[in-house]
């Protein structure tokens, strides 16, 4: 079912009547986004908003998860709840939209904006273990600045702001923050791989949306995730 089904969301919500609503999906292709405007507007935008209106029908809170790109990256601190939201891509346009339209809707309406996320088989640690394995290329861009997230606390994160009943923007982040390069590093040293990481520039890669420089996110309203290196630890020694 498409989140952008109005009458199957509807459907779905008011049968099932739940007490809250975690909304996961997206449409998170970063650069195709630059030329599939109207896809990305449509699940990161119209479709959070028919799935707000579905919860307010039945009473149920929402919690929405957003993402650090609707900042610019040009702040030179993490980015906390109250600073102003600038997109530098479709992608980022499309999330903060989304944002905007829960909000508009709902009074019971958490939106935690996240970061890096990983945990599922193909995010970027796992990926970067795969390649290492297969001896390709690890040249990983370095100016750009992340808290790498591992979903499982995330989850246990917008589990705690439902049963709270926190409303509004929330920033959900590890603690900690680094450049991709050493996000990478830290995976293969947890998998105890001495394989060398090549630091590179933004300015080298030829990408079709900008990203954030500054992609770290603090928080005002709940205390951080634990330290990153702690959670990726876990998340790659089961
Ligand atoms: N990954 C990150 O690093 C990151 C960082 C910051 C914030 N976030 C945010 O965290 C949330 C989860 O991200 P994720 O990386 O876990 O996403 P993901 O793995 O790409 O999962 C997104 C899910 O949404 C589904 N989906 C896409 N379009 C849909 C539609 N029109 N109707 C219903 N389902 C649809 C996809 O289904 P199909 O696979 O079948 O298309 C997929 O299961 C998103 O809000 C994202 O913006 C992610």
């Amino acid at each position: 079912m498409s989140i952008t089904d109005a009458g199957a969301v509807s459907a779905v919500i008011s049968e099932r009547k739940p007490d809250v609503v975690f909304n996961c999906a997206a449409y998170n292709f970063v650069d195709r986004a630059e030329t599939e405007r109207d896809r990305a507007f449509a699940a990161n935008a119209d479709g959070p908003r028919i799935l707000a209106l579905a919860c307010r029908q039945v009473g149920a809170s929402l919690v929405h998860f957003s993402t650090n790109f609707v900042f610019d990256g040009a702040h030179d601190e993490p980015y906390i709840e109250a600073d102003h939201a600038e997109p530098i891509s479709v992608y980022g346009a499309s999330k903060l939209a989304g944002e905007r339209a829960v909000i508009e809707v709902g009074a019971h309406v958490a939106v935690l904006r996240t970061a890096a996320l990983y945990g599922g088989p193909h995010s970027f640690p796992m990926r970067i273990l795969e390649r290492a394995r297969a001896g390709g290329d690890l040249s990983v861009v370095s100016d750009q600045f992340v808290n790498p997230t591992y979903a499982r606390d995330l989850a246990a994160a917008a589990i705690r702001v439902a049963e709270e009943g926190t409303a509004g923007i929330v920033h959900a982040v590890a603690e900690g923050c680094c450049g991709w390069d050493d996000f990478a590093r830290a995976a293969l040293a947890e998998a105890g791989m001495t394989i060398e990481v090549r630091s590179v520039s933004t300015s080298g890669y030829r990408s079709p949306a900008r990203r954030p420089a500054n992609g770290c996110l603090a928080s005002t309203r709940i205390a951080p995730l634990r330290a990153w290196r702690e959670a990726l630890h876990e998340a790659l020694n089961p």
